[in-house]
Formats: structure tokens, C-alpha cells, sequence
């Protein structure tokens, strides 16, 4: 189908020479994919998760053919991988290895019209999307100087641009906030949003979770060459079932403790003195929609409230519930 991915047990072995003495060395296996199976849908934002060395880059790699599979299919917009490969190159914009892919003694906009050559655009075509992506992505001041003279996060920019001069249905990117400061990071997620309310099938790999959660639906969480969850991110987190905890801080009498109480949904509720006012802390089971009826019940008490701060559970918990594991680097957002 148009826009769709599936992949059904890939699986990617590398071989890698491993140096044992000045003149020796010795063939050694990494299983990067131990048997990954993903379907992505058409027209959605899938978000592909994994701590460093999880084997995202080598999935991506697999899926744009430029790294033969060990073992495996694939189906990419609706063409069979390594028999319909040129098909699938012309269905597929790719953001990977950021700002390496780049040349760069030729400016952003020649790097541009060189990549939309490679895919066989004529010329006057090459010129208009080019214009048009160095405008959308606010290049414009950049744009006719050598990319040597780039910022990092001005070359992942253009390498996000040359991702998109093919104007394909499907978009791959790699990481592609990395070394973006924080207004630059937030300016590509909602140009990301923007293409794929235009209908791009986009996959989102990051190792930020928040960052999946911002963007993405659903999402696949990868380790080690395993797909360790899959699924909606709203399920991922149900699936745990963990419980919620939300803290209002104000003036909350007891009455509106007890309201409280009585919500559908509720499992625990507490107050406490804090600092000079009420703490209340609610305990609930659902996922969503309890917070309004919370604050409509204490306010219909005369509670005034302060502060509100809900403690939702995130895909970094879902990652920690499958592996045991913390994805400890940064995860913070950018
Ligand atoms: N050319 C290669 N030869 C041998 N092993 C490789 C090669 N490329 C990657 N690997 C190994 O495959 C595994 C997966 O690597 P991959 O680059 O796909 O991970 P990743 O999820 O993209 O990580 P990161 O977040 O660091 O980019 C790692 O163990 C890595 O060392
Ligand atoms: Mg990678």
C-alpha cells in the first residue's frame, strides 16, 4: 500500500574484523537485527526508539538500500526490498548520518539540486523545490555558501532538506535533532508535523523518548537488535498498569478531599499540609480525562488551586519495565 512499511523478521549480521596481534586478525558476527518486525501505516509519524548501538541506524540503513539484510523481507510503499529497489529509492526521502552526507565544498542550494539530479529531476524542477525547501526551512541566508562554512546545526538542516528534494511519500530520519540547539529542535518537529499533515508517512528514530511522545502515535522501542514493544504510545503506557499520581497544591479543604473521593476513577486520594497550604494527592487507574472532573469537583468546593503537576508515566518507564534497563544517557528533551 502507498505510504506503508512493513517489515517481517529482518534480520542484519555483521561481519567485522577484530585485530589480535600487528598482522592478525579475526572474522567476528554482530547480530545488529536479530529478527525485527515493524508494520508502519500509511500517513503516520512512527516514532523507531533505542538507546546507542540498539540497531536503528542499521534498520534504517536496510530499509533505504544502502545495506543488504542478512535474512528478511520488506515491503516499502508497497515494493518488495531488494527486488524493487529503485522503486523503493524514488518512494523514500532519507535523513541519515546527518551532516556527512553533505558535500562540502558546494553550497546548501548545489547540494540540493545534486541530490534531486541523482534522482532524476529535470532542472527547472530541481531549482523550484529547491527554492521552496530552502524557504520552508529558513535557509535563505545560508543557502549560497559552501557548506564548509556551516554550523553542525546548520548542516543538519540542510541534510534534512536534501532529505525532502525527492518529495517522496515516505520520510526516513535519523536522529535528526541531534546538535540542534532547543528553538531549532522544536522548529524541525513541527515542520515534521506540517509534512505529515501534508500526508508523509514519516519514521521518527530518537533515543529522547520525550521526543517520540511529542511527535509520535504509535512507536517501536528497539534493543539490541530486538523489538522489545510496539504499538500506541497511549497503549505502551496502559499496558503497564501503573497507576497515576496527581498533585494539586492550594487551598483544598476537607469537604473537597472527600468530594474527590467519590469520582469514578479514584483510587486513593490524600491531603497534607505543605509549606502553608494543601498538598492533595490523587491516585487513579485511568489514563485520561480525570484531571477536568478533578478540578470542576474542587472548585465546585471553593478550592483555590495553586499548582497542578500530573506524574504521568512515560516510554522511558516502558523501556525500564522491558529491559531493566534506564536509557542512561540524555533523554532529556531538546
Ligand atoms: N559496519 C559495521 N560493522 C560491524 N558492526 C556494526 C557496523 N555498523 C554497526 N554495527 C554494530 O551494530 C549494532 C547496531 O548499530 P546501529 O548503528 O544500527 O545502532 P543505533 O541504534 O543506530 O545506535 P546509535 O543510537 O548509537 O546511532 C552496534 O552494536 C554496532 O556496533
Ligand atoms: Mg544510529
Amino acid at each position: 500500500m502507498k505510504g506503508q512499511v512493513i517489515v517481517e523478521n529482518l534480520k542484519k549480521i555483521y561481519l567485522s574484523k577484530q585485530r589480535t596481534g600487528l598482522f592478525q586478525s579475526r572474522t567476528t558476527e554482530v547480530e545488529a537485527l536479530k529478527g525485527v518486525s515493524l508494520e508502519i501505516k500509511a500517513g503516520e509519524i512512527f516514532g523507531l526508539l533505542g538507546p546507542n548501538g540498539a540497531g536503528k541506524t542499521t534498520l534504517i540503513k536496510c530499509l533505504t538500500t544502502l545495506l543488504l539484510p542478512t535474512s528478511g523481507a520488506a515491503w516499502i510503499n508497497g515494493y518488495k526490498l531488494t527486488e524493487e529497489d529503485n522503486a523503493i529509492r524514488a518512494s523514500v526521502g532519507c535523513m541519515l548520518m546527518g551532516e556527512r552526507g553533505l558535500y562540502w565544498k558546494l553550497t546548501g542550494r548545489e547540494n540540493l539540486d545534486f541530490f534531486g539530479a541523482l534522482y532524476h529531476l529535470p532542472a527547472g524542477e530541481r531549482r523550484r523545490r529547491s527554492s521552496e525547501i530552502i524557504q520552508r526551512l529558513h535557509l535563505e541566508e545560508i543557502a549560497d555558501r559552501a557548506v564548509e562554512s556551516y554550523s553542525s546545526g546548520q548542516k543538519m538542516k540542510l541534510a534534512f532538506a536534501k532529505a525532502l528534494i525527492n518529495d517522496a511519500p515516505i520520510l526516513i530520519l535519523d536522529e535528526p535533532t541531534n546538535t540542534l540547539d532547543v528553538p531549532s529542535a522544536r522548529e524541525l518537529r513541527e515542520i515534521v508535523q506540517t509534512l505529515n499533515q501534508e500526508g508523509k508517512t514519516i519514521i521518527y528514530t530518537t533515543h529522547i523518548m520525550l521526543e517520540a511522545e511529542i511527535l509520535c502515535e504509535r512507536v517501536a522501542i528497539i534493543d539490541r537488535g530486538e523489538v522489545i514493544a510496539q504499538g500506541a504510545v497511549v497503549d505502551l503506557k496502559q499496558s503497564l498498569g501503573r497507576e497515576k499520581v496527581i498533585r494539586l497544591e492550594g487551598v483544598i479543604s476537607e469537604s473537597a478531599l472527600r468530594a474527590v473521593e467519590q469520582l469514578p476513577g479514584i483510587n486513593r486520594a490524600a491531603l497534607a499540609m505543605l509549606n502553608g497550604h494543601n498538598q492533595l494527592t490523587v491516585v487513579t487507574a485511568e489514563e485520561s480525562n480525570l484531571l477536568p472532573r478533578l478540578i470542576e469537583t474542587l472548585t465546585q468546593h471553593q478550592a483555590l488551586l495553586q499548582r497542578i503537576t500530573p506524574e504521568e508515566v512515560t516510554l522511558e518507564d516502558v523501556f525500564i519495565a522491558h529491559t531493566g534497563r534506564t536509557l542512561a544517557d540524555n533523554t532529556s528533551l531538546q
